[in-house]
C-alpha cells in the first residue's frame, strides 16, 4: 500500500478538497513570534482563552442542575455542592476559574499597555480588548448573584445602587437590570439570561474580532527591541511557540486544580432581603479598588454629591486608558514616557486601593 493510499490520507484528501484546510496550516506556519526578554507576556492572552474555555465547559455543566428561581436557586447550589457527583468540583472550577481569568485579563491588559502594543496599527485590537475586559467583569458581577446567598445579594444591591448614581444612563440601567424597584425574581431571571446567553454571545463575537486582528498584524514588539543594528530574533508560532503555549496551559490548569481541591468554593446562608446587610459587606476583589475609592469620597464636593464626583473621576481615569493609543501614538518621546508613568500610577493605585479595601 503506497502512502497516498493509506486510509488516513484518503480522509485527509477528501477533507482538503472540500474544506481547504491547508490554508489554515499555511497561516499557522507563516506566523512568527518575536523572541526577547519580555516575550513571556505574549502567553497571557492564551491563558485567558484557556480559562474562558474552562468557564464555558463548567458553566454548561452547572446549568444542568442550577435553577434560576428565587425559591430554588440557593437550594440548587447546595445540591450541586453536596449531592451531585463532582458537583463541588465543577462549581469550584467555575468560581476559581472566573477569578483567575479576570486576574489574567488584567495582567494581559497591563503587559500590552507597558509593551505599547496599543500603538498603530493595533488601536482597534486595544479598544476591543477594553470591551472584553468590561464583558469579563460583567460576567463576574452577573454570576455573583446567582447562588442567592446573603453576601451575593447585598453585594449586588450595593453594586446596583452605585450604578444607579451614574448620570443619564445610571437609573434606567439599574432598573433594567433589577427588573423593578427591588432585587428579586426578575433580577435573578435577568442576571441568568445575561450571564448564560447575552454575555457569552457578545464575548465570542468580540474575541473573534480581537483574534483576527492579532493574526492580521502579528505580535507587536516593544519599542527599542528591533533596531537595524540589532534585529529582534523570531521563532515559528507552530510548533515552537504553540508547544510552549500548551505547557503554560497545563501549568495554569494545575494552579486552578490546586486551588479548587485545597479551597473548594463555599456558599453562605440563603439571602434574606428583609434582613439587615451583614457588617463590612464588600464586592469581589476586582471591584474593590473602585468601591474603596468611592467610600473615601466626602458626602459632597461643593454643590455636587461626593459619590457622583468619585464616579466621574473613575470614568476619567478609565477613559484615558481606553484612549491611550490616540494620545501616545509613538511619535513623541515625552508622551511615551507620560503614558508609561500614567499606566504605573493606575496600576499602583489599583493594587493599593484593592489591598486597602480588603483590610479595612
Ligand atoms: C477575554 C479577554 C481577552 C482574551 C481572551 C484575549 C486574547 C488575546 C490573545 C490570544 C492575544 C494574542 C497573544 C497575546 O498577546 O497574548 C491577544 C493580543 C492582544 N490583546 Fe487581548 N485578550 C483579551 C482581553 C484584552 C484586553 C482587556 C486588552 C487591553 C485593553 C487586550 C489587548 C490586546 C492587544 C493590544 C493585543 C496585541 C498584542 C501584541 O500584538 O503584542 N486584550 N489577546
Amino acid at each position: 500500500m503506497t502512502s497516498s493510499n493509506l486510509p488516513t490520507n484518503k480522509i485527509g484528501n477528501w477533507l482538503e478538497e472540500r474544506l481547504k484546510l491547508s490554508a489554515l496550516t499555511q497561516i499557522a506556519q507563516k506566523k512568527e513570534v518575536p523572541l526577547h526578554k519580555h516575550s513571556i507576556w505574549y502567553y497571557m492572552g492564551g491563558i485567558a482563552m484557556l480559562f474562558l474555555a474552562v468557564q464555558f465547559v463548567t458553566g454548561i455543566l452547572l446549568m444542568v442542575y442550577y435553577v434560576p428561581d428565587l425559591e430554588s436557586a440557593h437550594a440548587s447550589i447546595l445540591k450541586i455542592n453536596s449531592q451531585i457527583q463532582f458537583g463541588w468540583f465543577i462549581r469550584s472550577l467555575h468560581s476559581w476559574g472566573a477569578n483567575l481569568m479576570i486576574a489574567v485579563v488584567f495582567l494581559h491588559l497591563f503587559s500590552s499597555y507597558f509593551m505599547k502594543a496599543y500603538r498603530k496599527p493595533r488601536e482597534i485590537t486595544w479598544l476591543i480588548g477594553m470591551l472584553l475586559l468590561v464583558i469579563t467583569m460583567a460576567f463576574g458581577f452577573s454570576g455573583y448573584l446567582l447562588p442567592w446567598d446573603d453576601i451575593s445579594f447585598f453585594a449586588t444591591k450595593i453594586g446596583l445602587d452605585i450604578a444607579s448614581k451614574t448620570p443619564l444612563i445610571g437609573p434606567t440601567l439599574a432598573e433594567l437590570l433589577r427588573g423593578g424597584e427591588n432585587i428579586g425574581q426578575s433580577t435573578i431571571s435577568r442576571f441568568f439570561v445575561i450571564h448564560v446567553a447575552i454575555l457569552p454571545l457578545v464575548l465570542l463575537g468580540l474575541l473573534a474580532g480581537h483574534l483576527v486582528l492579532v493574526q492580521m498584524h502579528g505580535m507587536s514588539k516593544p519599542p527599542g527591541i528591533d533596531t537595524p543594528e540589532k534585529p529582534c530574533p523570531k521563532e515559528k508560532f507552530f510548533p515552537n511557540f504553540f508547544l510552549r503555549d500548551l505547557l503554560v496551559w497545563i501549568l495554569s490548569f494545575n494552579v486552578l486544580a490546586v486551588l479548587v481541591t485545597l479551597a473548594p468554593w463555599g456558599i453562605g446562608p440563603e439571602a434574606d432581603p428583609f434582613a439587615p446587610a451583614p457588617l463590612g459587606i464588600k464586592p469581589e476583589w476586582y471591584f474593590l479598588s473602585m468601591f474603596q475609592f468611592l467610600k473615601l469620597m466626602p458626602a459632597s464636593v461643593g454643590p455636587i454629591e461626593g459619590e457622583l464626583v468619585g464616579i466621574f473621576l473613575i470614568a476619567a481615569v478609565a477613559g484615558a486608558l481606553v484612549m491611550v493609543p490616540f494620545w501616545d501614538d509613538g511619535k513623541s518621546e515625552g508622551r511615551s514616557a507620560l503614558a508609561t508613568m500614567y499606566g504605573l500610577a493606575v496600576l499602583i493605585g489599583f493594587i493599593a486601593f484593592t489591598i486597602w479595601g480588603a483590610i479595612s
